[in-house]
């Protein structure tokens, strides 16, 4: 069989490898990518609910974590959030700012995917899905590629966009991290993240009633926190403020909770009490502060049953501490099957910042999740793609 030579092989058709493959080609590089799904840029279509938080307007080093998160200030400060933000425009892709700076599409992911189909096409990028890669070796300066369809392609210049191992079921593989290993590069410890953190059985039996409960939270672990809203779940606990501390959580530790945030939980109560002979009920005078089913659960666990008059302050202060400064123990996460990205990967020290090329195997890249740089929950994710795939199209 005749083997295809091309300027650029990208691996993975999701957002890095398209955006690079789009700046390649535009470039004037004969470009392939090549992709073991049926369709490109699966997660972007599942992303924001359908509608894809894209990016955020409030993007910097500090929104990311990795060995050295600083690494990807050269291509965020390259290609930004506000680059990003003209493409879509450009499209004519409506959007809006949900939140916390946060930018959805008006009316579907799909949206993000065909411009970025679109682009590739015009910048005659060739896209090869249900193809993936068998095996990778040097070749002089270049690589040759064994692919599944049992073809041989030669390439000056192999960029690896194949993202983290979050959702198996959607095809994340482990095969970015294996081909860094292959070349001798280094590989941080990789963990999921933006994930929902479980319970032991014993403790799900207490929170189980709370199943399905949205409150507006504090969480921490350590020194980290964020406040945002926080689920209860039959497993344990989800919600973004979750999600974010879960990419700081580790195996043994605590995370602290407030569920009233900036609410004196003890002083309001003490207040009820001294109304109306404390004729109100504890559940009553807490579900004022917090949910009403919060409230119950929380005052049936304290045996504070009755009227406020009957219960000491000694009572109304552990419910003070239930409410805001409940400090739990997960026992672990829901893993891979729903975390949203992969914490850890191609260490950064192995890359040149500016391009995404290895150091010691030049022509060889590695861009979006599969690097060790991992945004925070909120579109940083998206836009490190971007960013990443931008700079090393501008370079392989
Ligand atoms: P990505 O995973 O997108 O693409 C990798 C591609 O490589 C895939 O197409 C895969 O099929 C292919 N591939 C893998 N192994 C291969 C192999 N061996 N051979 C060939 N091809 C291979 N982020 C954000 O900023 N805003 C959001 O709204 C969301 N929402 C969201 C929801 C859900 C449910 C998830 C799971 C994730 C998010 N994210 C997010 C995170 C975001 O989706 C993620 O960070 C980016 O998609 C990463 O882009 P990459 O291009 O690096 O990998």
């Amino acid at each position: 069989m005749k083997t295809q030579t091309y300027d650029v092989v990208v691996v993975g058709a999701g957002a890095a490898g398209m955006m690079c493959a789009i700046e390649a080609g535009r470039r004037g590089r004969s470009v392939r990518v090549v992709d073991h799904a049926s369709k490109p840029g699966e997660k972007i279509r599942i992303s924001g609910g359908g509608r894809c938080n894209f990016t955020n307007t409030g993007t910097s080093v500090a929104n990311f974590l990795g060995e050295n998160p600083r690494f990807a200030a050269s291509a965020l400060g390259r290609y930004t959030q506000a680059d990003f933000v003209k493409r879509v425009d450009g499209a004519g892709i409506a959007w809006h700012e949900k939140t916390l700076g946060q930018l959805f599409c008006d009316d579907s992911a799909k949206q993000i995917i065909r411009m970025l189909t679109d682009d590739m096409r015009a910048a005659g990028v060739l896209l090869s899905l249900g193809v993936g890669v068998e095996r990778v070796d040097r070749v002089g300066d270049g690589f040759a590629l064994a692919l599944t369809d049992g073809s041989a392609v030669r390439c000056a210049s192999l960029v690896v966009a194949t993202g983290g191992k979050s959702i198996p079921k959607m095809g994340a593989t482990g095969w970015g991290y294996e081909l860094a290993r292959q070349f001798g590069l280094r590989v941080t410890e990789t963990r999921p993240a933006l994930v929902p953190l479980t319970f032991e059985p014993g403790l799900l039996e207490k929170t189980a009633p709370l199943s399905g409960l949205a409150v507006d939270a504090v969480v921490s672990a350590g020194k980290t926190k964020f406040e945002e809203a926080m689920l209860f779940t039959h497993r344990g606990l989800s919600g973004p403020a979750i999600l974010q501390i879960s990419s700081y959580w580790r195996e043994g530790e605590a995370i602290t909770v407030k569920m009233a945030p900036g609410v004196d939980v003890l002083a309001r109560l003490k207040a009820a009490k001294q109304e109306n002979g404390g004729k109100q009920a504890v559940h009553t005078a807490l579900g004022h502060i917090v949910p009403r089913r919060l409230a119950e659960v929380l005052t049936a666990r304290e045996g504070a049953n009755g009227k406020l008059a009957e219960v000491g302050d000694k009572v109304l202060a552990r419910l003070d501490q239930a409410v805001n400064a409940w400090t739990v123990k997960p026992v672990g996460s829901e893993g891979y099957r729903t975390a949203e990205v992969t914490l850890g990967g191609v260490a950064t020290d192995q890359l040149d910042q500016t391009t995404m090329e290895t150091k010691s195997v030049p022509g060889l890249y590695f861009i979006g999740e599969v690097v060790d740089i991992t945004g925070w929950l909120g579109g940083y994710n998206f836009q490190w793609a971007w960013s990443s795939g931008w700079a090393a199209g501008q370079a392989c």
